[in-house]
């Protein structure tokens, strides 16, 4: 199989990093049927990838099994090596790497590479981690006997990553697995397989062994049964998805029948609120920050901005001049503020959700119309008179819209903030400290952004509740998801 190269972005300076065959056991495999994922910039279909099935889903297994031994009793401190070989061989190679989540994500090299050092922090700091103390000795309950708590690796464990960080998502799953001892079988995004089957490729290179991290694309019709396979699977100790609230529902149901542990980082809707009190321009900076980056394309993304009475014909023209003043283009066409839109759908949603305000009476002050050339190109729009009701207001935009909605006071915009399913992030723009702590108290999300719309970091836990999910990524907390506690307690000893 050959991966067909398009346009000029894609000159590698190791282009066998290019291959879409599916890893398994450190081999690369050929499967009976291929996809190809379509370039989000023309809206044609480029390359050509392993669409794995659920036999050879079950083989990625079998390596990921037949691996687990060795790698679990492998010392923390060689595991921690490798981490870092693989976070060294990333950052050398992060040039190609950033040209092919550029190519198949569509984001801006200069946002890929953001994302490549966004991404490789969680192997680095992961590569630390494991060198720190993982047990405790508990005070006993008689005096013949000693405590002990060891934490030990879950095992199999299925990562399941989305398309809009390609590199960040698996890289911030696979390390803290692989830091603790687990195993991976890994299935990316229909939209985006090339990345990480290249970040796994490099990980081989860096000397993980093989079997330890294997990577089965499969097309949008046949992940089902992909996913299937490894749900009914008992090897499979832990599955971890990125993605919506209606498959992550799924996935739980499904991986209850074996008890799998599940950790779920799903659909976000953050409300993100700006006071009569805020820095206005710190406020837009942090604003532009949350939603554009990635065009939008983020689960953390602000989704609905509400903004106090009094500063919102400010913040209005604020954000005029800013999303005037902000680039679209390809990732070829040389640097821009945002790329297209993921594929077609993510695109007709996004004209679904404008044309629907409009129709209930919101008013389109900047953009709101598709561009008119080939790929999935939408440009920052910003509408007004947005209200609770509408469903650009109750559904994830996943897009680069602002959607602005109006408040009176504080109690009203903790209870509009609050209404809704998900609850993955906030953001709250004040000067007044008493009312930071009070909002941040009152949000029901996993995180709150004060003054600050990038919160992402490899050394803070990310995931949410309500519907948002649970589980975390990030920090000691990423690192327990792959860990079982066990106590050990040593008697007889008076
Ligand atoms: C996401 O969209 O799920 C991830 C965003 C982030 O890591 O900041």
């Amino acid at each position: 199989m050959s991966t067909i190269l398009l346009g000029g972005l894609l000159k590698l300076d190791r282009p066998e990093l290019l291959d879409g065959r599916a890893l398994i056991g450190g081999q690369r495999v050929d499967t009976a049927a291929t996809f190809a994922p379509t370039d989000p910039a023309t809206g044609l279909p480029a390359g050509e990838v392993s669409d794995v099935d659920p036999h050879t889903a079950r083989a990625a297994v079998d390596a990921a099994e037949a691996a687990f031994q060795a790698w679990r009793t492998t010392p923390p401190r060689r595991r921690s090596a490798l981490l870092r070989a693989w976070f060294d061989t990333i950052l050398a190679q992060r040039e190609d790497l950033a040209k092919i989540i550029a190519w198949e994500s569509g984001k801006p090299l200069q946002e890929a590479r953001d994302e490549i050092a966004y991404g490789a922090s969680y192997i680095e700091w992961y590569a630390e981690e494991i060198k720190r103390p993982s047990g405790d000795v508990l005070t006993p309950a008689t005096a013949d006997r000693k405590a002990v708590t060891t934490r030990e690796p879950v095992g199999v464990v299925a990562l399941v990553t989305p398309w809009n960080f390609p590199f960040a998502m698996i890289a911030r799953k696979a390390a803290p697995a692989l830091a603790a001892g687990c195993t991976v079988v890994a299935k990316p995004a229909e939209d985006t397989p090339l990345t990480t089957l290249a970040a796994a490729a490099l990980a081989l290179r860096a000397g993980l062994p093989p079997g330890v991290l294997n990577v089965t694309p499969a097309s949008r019709s046949s992940t089902p049964a992909l996913s299937q396979a490894w749900m009914d699977d008992r090897r499979v100790r832990k599955i971890s998805f990125t993605g919506s609230t209606q498959v992550g529902r799924l996935l739980a149901h499904r991986a209850s029948a074996s008890l799998k542990r599940v950790s779920l980082e799903l659909g976000g809707d953050a409300p993100f609120i700006v006071f009569d009190d805020a820095d206005l321009d710190q406020a837009v900076r942090a604003l532009m920050k949350a939603k554009f980056r990635n065009a939008g394309q983020a689960c953390v993304a602000a989704n609905r901005v509400y903004v106090q009475a009094g500063v919102r014909e400010a913040l209005t023209q604020r954000l005029i001049l800013a999303l005037a003043a902000m680039t679209v283009g390809a990732p070829a066409e040389g640097p821009a503020d945002i790329g297209p839109l993921i594929n077609a759908r993510a695109l007709e949603k996004v004209e679904s959700l404008v044309a629907d305000a409009v129709a209930e009476g919101a008013r389109v002050l900047l953009g709101g119309q598709r561009l008119d050339r080939p790929g999935c190109f939408y440009p920052p729009t910003l509408v007004e008179a947005v209200r609770p009701s509408m469903a650009i207001a109750r559904e994830e935009i996943f897009g680069p819209v602002v959607a602005l909605q109006t408040f009176a006071d504080e109690a009203e915009a903790l209870r509009l903030a609050n209404d809704t399913d998900y609850g993955l992030a906030a953001y709250v723009c004040t000067q007044d400290h008493a009312r930071m702590w009070r909002m941040a108290e009152g949000l029901e999300v996993g995180m709150v952004g004060v003054n600050e719309g990038a919160i992402s970091s490899e050394a803070a836990p990310f995931g949410g509740v309500k519907q948002s999910g649970y589980g975390r990524e990030g920090a000691a907390e990423g690192l327990a998801e792959y860990q079982s506690v066990k106590y050990v307690c040593f008697g007889g000893l008076a």
